[in-house]
């Protein structure tokens, strides 16, 4: 059986858990600082697997020593944002929690796939790669699965079509300046820009970029957890299936797009190996104008992230 260790057993974190579980794809360990709360968590998950006929282990712990051989993973562990934050005020608490459960996994786990969800995201992604100093096929991060399911779902409540019909690629890092590809998104083939009025997809390509802010305004206490976990589980599935799957995610960029040394949502192939792609859109000269905008802001987080820690 494969295994997946998820780092924080928080809302993301044990509900990817939930997601996997379902999926029988791979035995699982939920850790967390919390005393007692994995553990709690990966009980009441495994109790729950003979009603639903699954045959996985699931555990719960306080220490790595608990995630040694693991295949992938995922790391959730940090704060999540409050009404009025952006995902970059996370920044410094985040780094410190992050830098420690990407080294420390990694003695317990030296062949394993990262896939990161902790925010800022395509930020802790750069800090995962550059502390445990893997190649960049193994650290990836989750965020165009989310905002792309996002954009897919408003989509589908403002024309009523499956949303099995519809396809949206959101790119980019996982900010205010995402970047909605308008022009590559269908429903069932027939271009976004066709089917709805132009007022109506601007309205939604706006409501995409702001897509987490909405629901951390409804929750209060927390940001969203079932989508983002969703796309996690996703991800793990596509890797452990070897499926090479293209789904946007943050990857580390090489000359791709014009960008170096930073990690942005762009279409990968997911495979046994991690990224084993990265494919690149023929943007036009708007799309290339947003993209670097979304570039610049990533980039910026990077640098913040260079003066408090060492890389
Ligand atoms: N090691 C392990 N777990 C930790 C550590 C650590 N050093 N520090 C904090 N945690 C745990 C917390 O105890 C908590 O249970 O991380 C968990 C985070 O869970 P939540 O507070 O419920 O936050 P969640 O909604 O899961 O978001 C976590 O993912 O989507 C992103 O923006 C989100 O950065 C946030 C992260």
């Amino acid at each position: 059986m494969n295994k997946i260790s998820i780092i924080g057993a928080g809302m993301t974190g044990s509900t990817t858990a939930h997601w996997l579980a379902e999926r029988e794809l791979a035995d699982l360990v939920l850790v967390d600082v919390v005393e007692g709360m994995p553990q709690g968590k990966a009980l009441d998950m495994f109790e729950a697997m003979p009603i639903i006929g699954k045959d996985v282990e699931i555990v719960g712990a306080n220490d790595y020593a608990a995630t040694k051989g693991s295949d992938i993973i995922i790391i959730t562990a940090g704060l999540p944002r409050k009404p009025g934050m952006s995902r970059d005020d996370l920044l410094s608490a985040n780094a410190e929690i992050v830098g420690k459960a990407a080294t420390e996994t990694l003695a317990h786990s030296p062949d394993a796939i990262y896939i990161v969800l902790t925010n800022p995201l395509d930020t802790m992604a750069y800090l995962t790669m550059k502390r445990t100093g893997l190649p960049r096929q193994r650290v990836v991060g989750q965020a165009g699965i989310l905002d792309s399911a996002r954009m897919r779902a408003f989509v589908a409540m403002e024309t009523g079509v499956s949303v099995e019909n519809i396809d949206c690629y959101v790119l980019g890092g996982h900010g205010d300046e995402m970047v909605p590809l308008t022009r590559h998104s269908n429903i069932a083939g027939i271009p976004l820009k066709e089917y709805l009025p132009a007022d109506r997809l601007d309205a939604i390509v706006t409501r995409t970029r702001k897509g987490g802010g909405e629901i951390v305004n409804l929750l209060k206490t927390g940001s969203a957890f079932y989508a983002p976990s969703v796309a996690c589980a996703q991800m793990a599935e596509a890797i452990l299936k070897d499926k090479h799957l293209i789904v946007p995610c943050a990857a580390y960029m090489q000359g791709e797009y014009g960008l170096n040394d930073m990690f942005f949502g762009v279409p990968v192939m997911l495979g046994r190996n991690g990224v084993e792609r990265i494919l690149e859109y023929r943007l036009d000269a708007d799309e290339q104008a947003m993209f670097d905008a979304s570039a610049a802001a990533v980039k910026e987080t990077h640098e913040a992230l260079k003066k408090l820690v060492t890389l």
